[in-house]
């Protein structure tokens, strides 16, 4: 084994250099290319353990002796580094995927105390207050990995995505441009998400009037940025290959890193996204055992993002209160187009509510468009062609278990919602009718640059009389 070649980073940290900022370097440079060295069957698997132990285990403190900051970040490097050790040992022999948390006792003692890794970042874990679960999330590998990124409308900050890290980098498991660009989207569509459930919570909640200007207003806004959403995810399909994630790569080395690091544990999934499951619940698009699906994805989740979602969930859907509010007397499916026409007319933030649903439809559209494209089809293709499905992570379903029926369900759930009737008027006449259509007008024409990271929104200095929500509301999901 190259060992040199794969500690040099961090055996002679700078003399600047904090324990943690040399984890962070490591994590970086050697392990990453250790990671691809293994893939790439240049190193044997065991070669990842042994440099854990021998690389970083003396890198590491008592973890009751960090700070709050030091300790989050912790819970980032570990959290890819424990990703390794699962995803090397799994792969050295299939019976190893029957006894998981058999990858983390093999030598890796760390701290001045060595201590079993897995024992590590449960004490790491406990400290850090956060209430974070005991292996990683995507909490942890997304939102606190990447640097903050906030959403932009009309000159007024909207939402921000906090991260752990002040570095304006952002940790990967082999460096790839594919990993980079996946993790970007990623936290940019969390951010949008955050934006628009920021937008629409006080209709919700009751603090904004329903059948108010603002309440018009605020959905507009959502509206369009669940657009910008969709563009950003659907111009990521459209890379080049050589600048996006090829199917392969998403497949083969980044979905394989998500492995169980305890038997019945829940791995890092798009499907712990606490702003969808959210929105989900605000709009009322919730598919048939959704709470059920909601209680599984728990243990992934952090406690802070549970009780949110909890709260959500205890209050009756917007969609409830606007249809309780309208009283539409015979419902709307009966209603003809001149009917259709005189109740928005008399009550428009039906309307407005139709458009986001809309939005929200096509969103998840493009969502199940590219789980086809990167997993569902080239594995089925593999399936015809005898390859199969050899990963210790299966690519025949996600991580935590959706395949893809179960997708295709929940987009045709959330495009049949409570207002699908209202398509039976024209989107251009909805969209002058509920100020929709101002609203654009006044918008750049890519509504994907709503969010950015760290300032670089192409909205934010646009200043324009109309300010959705002044100040933005403290952003929740990291410490
Ligand atoms: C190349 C891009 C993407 C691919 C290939 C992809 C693939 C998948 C797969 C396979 C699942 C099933 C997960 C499981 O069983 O655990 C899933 C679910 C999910 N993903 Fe993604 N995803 C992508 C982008 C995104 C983005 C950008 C977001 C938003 C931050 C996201 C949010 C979700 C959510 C919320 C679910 C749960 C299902 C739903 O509500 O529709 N995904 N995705």
């Amino acid at each position: 084994m190259d060992t040199a070649r794969h500690e040099a980073a961090v055996v002679s940290p700078g003399v600047d250099d904090d324990p943690t900022a040399a984890v962070n370097r490591w994590v970086i440079g050697p392990m990453t290319a250790l990671n691809r060295d293994i893939l790439a069957g240049r190193e044997p698997p065991d070669a990842f353990p042994a440099m854990v132990q021998h690389a970083v285990g003396p890198l590491l403190d008592t973890p009751e002796r960090y700070g709050p900051r030091d300790t989050c970040q912790l819970l980032v490097l570990l959290g890819l580094v424990g990703a390794g050790l699962g995803r090397h040992f799994q792969e050295r022999h299939p019976a190893h995927r029957a006894t998981p948390e058999r990858a983390f006792d093999v030598g890796v003692g760390v701290g001045v105390e060595p201590i079993g890794f897995l024992e590590y970042f449960h004490r790491l874990a406990e400290h850090s207050g956060t209430g974070h679960p005991h292996r990683d999330t995507y909490a942890s590998l997304t939102r606190w990995n990447l640097p903050p990124s906030e959403a932009w409308w009309g000159g007024a900050r909207l939402a921000v995505l906090p991260g752990v890290f002040d570095d304006g980098a952002l940790r990967t498991y082999t460096a790839a441009v594919d990993e980079v660009r996946f993790f970007e989207l990623i936290k940019l569509s969390e951010t949008f998400e955050r934006a628009v459930n920021l937008a629409v919570g006080p209709l919700a909640d009751g603090s904004v009037d329903l059948l108010g200007a603002e309440a018009l207003h605020r959905l507009g806004v959502a509206a369009l940025l669940l657009e910008g959403m969709r563009k950003l995810n659907a111009d990521f399909a459209a890379l080049p290959p050589a600048e996006g994630l090829s199917a392969g790569h998403f497949m083969d080395v980044f979905r394989q890193f998500a492995v169980h690091w305890r038997p019945g544990d829940v791995p890092p999934s798009g499907a712990l996204d606490p702003e969808a499951l959210e929105r989900d619940l605000v709009l009322g698009t919730e598919a048939p055992g959704f709470r059920e699906h909601l209680h599984r994805m728990g243990p992934g989740l952090l406690p802070a993002e549970r009780d949110r979602l909890a709260a959500v969930a205890d209050v009756p859907a917007l969609t409830e209160l606007v249809l309780q509010r309208c009283d539409p007397e015979d419902g709307l499916a009966q209603a003809t187009q001149t009917q259709l026409r005189m109740l928005v007319g008399r009550f428009p933030v039906l309307a407005a509510l139709h458009l986001v649903l809309q939005a929200n439809a096509r969103m998840s559209g493009v969502h199940l468009m590219l789980s086809k494209r990167y997993l569902f089809n080239p594995q089925r293709a593999r399936d015809r062609s005898g390859y199969g499905d050899p990963g210790v992570v299966s690519n025949r379903r996600g991580t935590t278990g959706m395949d893809e029926t179960a997708l295709e369900h929940l987009t045709r759930v959330r495009q049949h919602h409570p207002l699908v009737a209202l398509r039976g008027l024209p989107t251009a006449e909805l969209e002058v009718l509920t100020g929709l259509a101002a609203l654009r007008a006044d918008a750049p024409g890519d509504l994907s640059a709503a969010v950015g990271f760290d300032g670089t929104s192409a909205l934010r200095q646009r200043p324009t009389a109309d300010d959705l929500t002044g100040p933005a509301r403290p952003a929740e999901g990291a410490p």
